[in-house]
């Protein structure tokens, strides 16, 4: 059987950056900003999506195009001895941020109907707070909604990959960045927006310790969908005749865009309307409502904002999936509907605790975070692990072949490409290494 190839350059890039582009960009950057005090944290994280992200994008794209293979098979296909323990990893993680992001998506789906109902028409932070505070406290609406939404992905995933995934992608994400256009204009023109838009861009470098560190390089990589195998499966679908740098480069380009925008629209309001930038984990959905209630036609333009991000969180989502069930495709020879089935069921139930964990099981908060908390840090100590390998592996064992297989006619400019593998052997690995132990023993 020929492997399906995604039907265009363009197509491939999409649904790439419908992966990058979610939960991760809108929910998750802004309060982990405000967690960690804006500006400096800002900086560290741009820095850190420039230095590594854009290598380890490629290098995901290198393994996953050459293998032609899920990311366990690619590594035992590539390399063999214990390399395939990488994609495992990979695998595992995939289950891991599925089960949350389902949760979270969830509620995002819930404020689809919050905000049509106009029970959220206003800026008062206090009411907006207890509303969100209220709901994800309950025991089943959150849980129904993680199903439904694992239902969604699945049936994204079950259509395979050019005519789901792919015709989603194209269509709508243009959509959720006009939106989001609209949406900064109106936070930035609020009285007192200015201060938001102080501590989002002005660098205190006091906050920056090593949990912020930490923080910043799990939030890059999260972003960017990367060191869990994601972009090694998306990149098993394409052909050689993709170019591949500059494919990398526009993922990064559009993820980092939506992130930059999302902080603006969120944090600039956060202080206009007087919330606490370092709420956590509810900040957009206590902080967007507002924002709705301040413009004009802001039920329609609320109603519409939670649908894309659905969307958009089900671009994530589907590409979270899709390594586990081409795994379960590639190596196990599932159909792909049973290993659909199989997989979303699992991710689900794994998820129920994060969402139960939001105050209607107190026993699931520990040391003062949620099941859900300990999850997304978790993730942050996984994925840049799992990118430290993917580094070292192109780096060391593809070697000069990745330089090849990277560049479309084999040829490769030659001083970037030494630069990119030596980011992959060294300043990476180093980077990453370094980051980890730091947060680890603080
Ligand atoms: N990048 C996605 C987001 O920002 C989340 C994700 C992480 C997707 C890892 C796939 C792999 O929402």
């Amino acid at each position: 059987m020929t492997r399906e190839h995604w039907g265009s350059r363009a197509g491939f890039v999409m649904a790439a950056a419908g992966s990058a582009v979610g939960l991760g960009n809108i929910w998750k950057f802004p309060y982990v900003t405000g967690d960690n005090g804006g500006g400096a944290f800002l900086l560290v994280y741009l820095g850190l999506v420039f230095l590594f992200g854009v290598s380890l994008v490629m290098a995901e794209l290198v393994i996953g195009r050459t293998a032609q293979r899920d990311p366990i098979g690619a590594f035992r296909k590539l390399a063999g001895g214990a390399w395939p323990l990488v994609g495992m990893l990979g695998v595992f993680t995939g289950f891991v941020i599925l089960s949350f992001y389902s949760v979270v998506a969830g509620w995002t789906m819930a404020y689809v109907g919050y905000m049509a109902s106009g029970a959220l028409a206003t800026t008062d932070a206090d009411v907006l707070g207890q509303a969100f505070t209220a709901f994800i406290g309950e025991g089943v609406r959150p849980v129904v909604y993680a199903a439904v939404f694992m239902v969604l992905t699945a049936l994204v995933v079950v259509g395979g990959i050019g005519r789901g995934i792919e015709r989603a992608a194209k269509l709508l994400m243009p959509l959720l960045f006009i939106l989001l256009i609209v949406l900064v204009v109106r936070s930035v023109t609020l009285p007192g927006a200015m201060e938001g838009v102080r501590f989002y861009l002005t660098p205190d470098f006091s906050r920056l310790d090593a949990e912020a560190w930490g923080a910043a390089i799990g939030q890059a990589f999260f972003s960017l969908s990367l060191g869990m195998g994601a972009l090694i499966t998306y990149g098993s679908y394409m052909s050689r005749q993709q170019a591949l740098p500059s494919s990398a480069l526009s993922i990064v380009a559009l993820d980092t865009t939506v992130a930059l925008l999302a902080g603006l629209m969120i944090l600039p309001a956060v202080f206009a309307f007087g919330f606490d930038p370092g709420e956590g984990a509810g900040l957009a959905f206590v902080t967007l409502p507002a924002v709705f209630a301040s413009m004009p036609a802001g039920t329609v333009f609320g109603v519409m904002f939670f649908v894309l991000l659905t969307v958009a969180a089900l671009t994530s989502s589907v590409s979270l999936l899709e390594v586990v069930v081409t795994y379960l495709v590639d190596e196990w020879s599932l159909s792909r509907r049973v290993a659909t089935l199989a997989a979303a069921s699992v991710c689900f139930l794994a998820g129920v605790p994060s969402a139960l964990s939001q105050g209607a099981v107190g026993g699931l908060v520990f040391a003062d975070a949620s099941f859900l908390d300990w999850m997304t840090r978790l993730t942050d100590l996984l994925l840049p692990l799992g990118g430290l390998f993917i580094a070292l592996f192109v780096g060391w064992v593809m070697g000069p072949a990745a330089v090849a297989a990277a560049t479309d006619d084999g040829r490769a400019p030659l001083p970037l490409a030494r630069v990119w593998l030596w980011i992959l052997r060294v300043v990476a690995p180093a980077g990453i290494g370094f980051i980890l132990i730091n947060t680890l023993l603080s």
